[in-house]
């Protein structure tokens, strides 16, 4: 398993730099058919490495059974297509009966996440049985008399704004109506909010050892007079600011997934081995180094890493160690408005996606794709981004059926639209 393992040696062998106990934890993907087996990934996990927490995208008997005996703690997923039914209490029971109590108490299962990103699927029927999905898994271990947290992540687009820092909030309407409520539930179970920040969607040229956390000139928020001196305390206080706007600041953090590509497209600026240690190394120091953000001075964030392997069938991103953009030039597509989209639904896309983390500068003033100057243009640009980014599936340009996958370059004049 040499080759396959190179990124996560190279962040281990950062980490272990430090001494301090902390959570060390890492994304254990499967979507791959060229993968080892889960007694030899977890065997090579115990004796070479000091990750000692896992997290798993689904809820596989294998895999589960693999940390048996071992002083790993396992994160298990519902996955996505089986959220909504879960909500029912008896059908949230059945699956703590199948996927969670036979492996009692001899795997460590900590905490049990209900879907992945469910709020950028923009499936609403979904979305509107996260909570009740969460309460009734909740309620299962309860009444199994075990205690297991329940969460679920979310990418950075639940932010309608991220920069500056302090000025973070959560997109309108799903700010009262999804996530006080989820919080809530998190406050009341002592259980922390979990997201998915990735700098290296928002990096450029200029700010590139901003995002790896490596010596830079810092970026200023004006309102606060924070100096930031690394692009991922920026991500977390936005979140931060939009969880205290609506009376939350006091649930913890949990980043459920941040990493760096090894590799990328031939010349591609800043994605090698050698920055994808150093963003994964810096990463794992400053997240347990005790120091806090600017916003949340002294606290501590556990932090799982993206991802164990690169994975060889992975379609659906964010995938860091294997960039999509551009990888099958073969067939190229691009992400377009619906005719029939409103300018309203329009505007809520593009606030969406450049709340996402990523970058959006081209539709601003001075942009190369700032003219035309109207919402279905930038839209058109955004959306064409996020989908690109996320590894150009036809859900990932849904947008509540505003979006449209097209065959035709959008790019005109200076502005290039990514494929
Ligand atoms: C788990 O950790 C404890 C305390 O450090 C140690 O005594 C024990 O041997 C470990 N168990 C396994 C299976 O590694
Ligand atoms: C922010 O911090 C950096 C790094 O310490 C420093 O170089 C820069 O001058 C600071 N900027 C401001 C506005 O204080
Ligand atoms: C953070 O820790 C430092 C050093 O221990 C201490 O001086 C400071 O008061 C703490 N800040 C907060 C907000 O707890």
């Amino acid at each position: 398993m040499g080759s396959k393992i190179l990124l996560l040696l190279t962040f281990i062998n950062s980490v272990s730099l430090s001494t301090a106990e902390f959570t060390v934890g890492v994304n254990y993907g499967r979507v791959a058919d060229n993968l080892p087996p889960p007694s030899q990934v977890s065997q090579f996990i115990i004796t070479q490495t000091t990750i000692n927490h896992v997290k798993i995208f689904d809820a596989n008997p294998d895999v589960i059974k693999a940390f048996a005996n071992t002083n790993i703690s396992l994160t298990i997923t519902v996955p996505n297509d089986a959220v909504s039914a879960v909500s029912k209490p008896s059908a949230a029971q059945s699956w703590v009966y199948d996927n969670v109590l036979p492996f009692l108490p001899a795997t460590k299962i900590k905490r049990i996440l209900v879907g992945n990103e469910i709020l950028a699927t923009g499936d609403k029927a979904v979305i509107s049985r996260l909570l009740p999905s969460m309460k009734a898994i909740h309620s299962a271990l309860q009444s199994a008399n075990v205690e297991i947290q329940v969460s679920t992540p979310h990418s950075l687009g639940i932010l309608s704004v991220s920069d500056p820092p302090s000025s973070g909030r959560f997109r309108r309407v799903y700010d009262r109506v999804i996530f006080a409520p989820i919080l809530e539930f998190h406050r009341q179970t002592k259980t922390p909010f979990m997201v998915c920040p990735y700098p290296y969607f928002g990096y450029n040229e200029k700010t590139l050892d901003y995002a790896l956390f490596k010596p830079n000139g810092g970026v200023l928020d004006k309102a606060t007079g924070v100096n930031y001196t690394n692009m991922l305390d920026a991500q977390m206080d936005a979140v931060y600011s939009a969880m205290k706007r609506v009376g939350y600041g006091d649930v913890d953090i949990v980043v459920a997934e941040t990493g760096w590509p090894s590799a990328g497209n031939p010349n591609q600026f800043g994605v090698s081995v050698d920055d994808a240690a150093s963003y994964n190394g810096n990463l794992m120091k400053h997240m347990n180094s005790g120091a806090g953000t600017p916003l949340m001075p002294n606290r501590t964030f556990e932090t799982f890493i993206f991802s164990l392997f690169n994975e060889n069938l992975k379609t659906k991103g964010p995938s860091p160690e294997a960039p999509s953009p551009s990888s099958d030039t073969g067939t190229k597509k691009w992400c377009i408005t619906k005719e029939e989209a409103t300018d309203a639904e329009l505007q809520a896309n593009i606030d969406f996606v450049c709340g996402s983390g990523v970058d959006c500068k081209p539709i601003q003033g001075g942009g190369p794709c700032y003219e035309p100057d109207n919402v279905r243009s930038h839209a058109s640009y955004a959306m064409n981004a996020y989908y690109q980014a996320h590894g150009r599936n036809d859900f990932d340009c849904d947008f509540s059926n505003t979006g449209v996958v097209s065959s035709s370059d959008p790019s005109y004049e200076e502005c290039a639209y990514a494929a």
